[in-house]
């Protein structure tokens, strides 16, 4: 007879982010995922990011939605379910549902529980007649229309795959590949893809975004440092380590880094990591696109680029994917 011993979820969790930790970092480019910088309080600081000045994303992405709501409405069939990966809250697609009268469900999938309750609640006391079936997964694995119609009960209709804020920016092209290519199966071969994407712009106004003068991005940097102290046992001084934000023009991206501000050693639990002065944690990528190499990454998971709409800037733009 087998033997289980129970284990708890947050034990799971605490696992996974000691076994990450020291994986990143005893690597020769220390790295940290940047999925981590979203517990509590790294969520509040983003959500103070997209507020400010220099961090045109979010509320770019918000003005297309608003100004061309109509043109993608009308771009797409009635009776739609939105499934939306990593949909936190349900802020954004909220937005979107009060725009498109035709939406019969909504599926948000989300890794968090607590998140998929939250948006469950808000959303269904905001739009009473839409049908809302949470999917609790990680949209970074693969998952059919199939498995989707399976767990969630509903009919097969035209499902949209809703992907905002540049969020495929967080990873290289072949993960992005393969997360395009698990929307593709996702939205089925009748379905759409509206996904939003951070533009190439001026160096200066890229690096800004990321460096912001009231050290917003700073804080949340730093909190994966709070993050492994109070939760890995680990001993970082904070004021030893400062933020930066570059732009990688090989790989048309902006990263963040935490850099180690002197020689030191840290301690993670039992296990020493050294930094030498100048060392550098790798903590962030956030790839930038032109609509031709987004063209080309989407045409890799069989995905064609069949509507763009954009701010007069150029700085951000909506894309919708349809599979070929
Ligand atoms: C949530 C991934 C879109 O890359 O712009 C904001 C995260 N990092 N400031 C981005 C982020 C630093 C953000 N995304």
């Amino acid at each position: 007879m087998s033997q289980m011993t129970a284990i708890k979820n947050s034990e799971v969790s605490h696992l996974a982010f000691l076994n990450d930790v020291l994986s990143g970092l005893t690597k020769r480019q220390k790295t940290l995922p940047c999925k981590y910088f979203y517990d509590d309080k790294g969520a509040a600081l983003f959500e103070q990011i997209t507020t400010l000045k220099e961090y045109y994303i979010t509320r770019t992405e918000f003005a297309i939605l608003a100004a061309y709501a109509p043109a993608i409405a009308q771009r797409l069939p009635p009776k739609l379910t939105i499934i939306e990966p990593g949909c936190g809250s349900g802020k954004k697609v909220a937005y979107l549902l009060s725009q498109l009268v035709n939406v019969r469900a909504f599926v948000p999938f989300e890794i968090s529980t607590e998140m998929l309750n939250y948006s469950l609640t808000h959303l269904s006391a905001q739009f009473p007649s839409l049908v809302i079936s949470p999917l609790q997964g990680d949209f970074t694995h693969s998952l059919t229309v199939k498995q989707l119609s399976k767990e969630t009960a509903l009919d097969s209709h035209t499902n949209l795959v809703y992907f905002p804020g540049s969020t495929l920016g967080n990873f290289d092209p072949l993960t992005a590949i393969k997360i395009l290519k698990n929307f593709h199966r996702l939205c089925g071969i009748n379905g759409y893809i509206l996904i939003g994407i951070d533009l190439i712009k001026s160096r200066h106004t890229l690096l800004d975004a990321y460096d912001d003068k009231a050290g917003v991005t700073a804080a949340f940097n730093k909190n994966l440092l709070t993050r492994m102290n109070n939760e890995l046992a680990a001993n970082f001084v904070l004021c030893q380590f400062s933020h930066q934000a570059r732009f990688n023009e090989k790989h048309s991206r902006i990263e963040m880094h935490l850099v180690s501000d002197c020689c030191q050693t840290v301690m993670i639990g039992e296990q020493k990591i050294a930094f030498k002065q100048g060392e550098t944690i790798h903590t962030e990528n956030s790839h930038k696109y032109t609509l031709a190499s987004f063209k080309k990454l989407a045409q890799q998971a069989q995905l064609m680029l069949t509507d763009t709409w954009q701010d007069e800037d150029g700085y951000f733009a909506l894309c919708l994917l349809r599979p070929y």
